[in-house]
């Protein structure tokens, strides 16, 4: 998977990328991720990327040329499945949807700031508009990130052990169990004895049936009857 992500604000997406599970997901070829400063696409004296909203309001917004500049070049060297806008009014993010995204070869994200992007850009170069929850961010970033992290994990061989993708929270419409780790005994708080019994068809019993009783209390929203 190639994801080509357009921000004012590159600085802000190097992290994200060079650690963990993004970067060896790079590193083994899994995906490349490609960030994209907007202002490279800037023409006139002060290579702006924004301007003052007609009409007055509001604040700043990304001028539609840049962007339009940038998408075309990218175009010109990939075949692009989604060109995706990072909004708070987008559709909203969920486990479906970066299994969904987690299947297509190559998308563009791209990242709003101030007071978003000129609306003809939204009306004819964006083909999806996905929003991380009911909050504004100060930008699309952070949202893009979100959104690369949760589908990148997803690519085949990218986590060591490729079920523990299939065991996440979520992915089959329940939250995950709770996991224990050594020492079996802290402070006088105790591991659940079925977990150190070794008897692996109670213990995946066990899992199930906290599980349900965790969706159940903590995301009713989820059960599907
Ligand atoms: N940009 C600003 N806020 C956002 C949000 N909640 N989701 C996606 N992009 C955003």
């Amino acid at each position: 998977m190639h994801l080509s992500i357009i921000t004012c604000l590159p600085r802000l997406l190097e992290s994200p990328f060079n650690d963990s599970i993004l970067k060896r997901a790079q590193q083994k070829n899994l995906a490349t991720v490609e960030i994209i400063d907007l202002r490279d696409y800037a023409t006139g004296k002060h290579l702006s990327v924004d301007d003052y909203a007609f009409g007055g309001g509001a604040g700043m917004v990304l001028m539609i040329e840049p962007i339009d500049r940038c998408i075309t070049d990218l175009k010109t060297k990939r075949k692009y499945d989604e060109v995706i806008y990072m909004s708070p009014d987008g559709d909203l993010f969920n486990q479906a949807m970066a299994n969904e995204l987690s299947l297509k070869k190559n998308l563009i994200l791209l990242c709003g700031h101030y007071k978003g992007v000129d609306e003809r850009v939204r009306e004819h170069l964006v083909t999806r508009e996905i929003s991380i929850g009911d909050y504004v961010l100060s930008g699309g970033e952070l949202a893009a990130a979100v959104v690369a992290d949760a589908v990148i994990r997803l690519l085949p061989g990218v986590l060591n052990d490729e079920t523990s993708a299939l065991s996440d929270s979520f992915q089959d419409g329940l939250v995950a169990p709770p996991v224990y780790t050594r020492p079996a005994e802290y402070k006088g708080w105790k591991v659940p004895e079925v977990l150190l019994s070794g008897d692996h068809t109670k213990i995946e019993d066990w899992k199930h049936e906290k599980a349900l009783e965790r969706t159940r209390k903590r995301r009713p929203g989820l059960m599907v009857d």
